[in-house]
């Protein structure tokens, strides 16, 4: 069963050439429900492969892009106080690479604990990438 449901989502997956995913930060990395989905779509010989002869990985879930949108309380802008602790963006960009999906592109949506102008701000900003992004993708 278990099983069942993990081969469904890697179907899934290997079928779709494009992945959006809405992933906000939960204690500077991805929530739990997302770490289980992502537990049951890496799988050996299924969306990676592992050579013990050269200890190689190579990722299956190739010719595909990922858009992530990724909602926050705090801002975590790179060179700023809390840049190195976006451990939700380096995750998503290592697991998702880790299985062969190398055209990544994350819309950070910061500020959304900040005072109702700022966030707004914030999801305006993400609202102009996005629709600049959605011409091409
Ligand atoms: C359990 C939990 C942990 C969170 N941890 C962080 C965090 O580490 N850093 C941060 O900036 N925001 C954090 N947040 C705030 C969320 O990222 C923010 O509310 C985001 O907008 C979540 O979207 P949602 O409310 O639609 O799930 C956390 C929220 C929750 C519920």
């Amino acid at each position: 069963m278990v099983l069942a449901d993990s081969e469904q989502l890697i179907e899934e997956l290997l079928w779709a050439d494009r992945l959006l995913l809405g992933v906000p930060m939960y204690n500077f990395s991805v929530p739990s429900t997302f770490k289980v989905y992502v537990d049951n779509i890496v799988r050996v010989n299924r969306t990676f492969t592992f050579d013990p002869t050269s200890f190689t990985f190579e990722g299956l879930a190739i010719n595909k892009k990922a858009l992530v949108i990724t909602p926050s309380a705090g801002n975590f802008t790179p060179n700023t106080p809390l840049g190195s602790m976006n451990f939700c963006e380096t995750y998503l960009r290592s697991i998702l690479g880790f299985i062969g999906i190398e055209d990544i592109t994350i819309i950070a949506v910061p500020n959304q604990f900040m005072p109702d102008e700022i966030r707004q701000q914030s999801i305006e900003q993400a609202r102009v990438k996005l629709i600049t992004i959605a011409a091409t993708w």
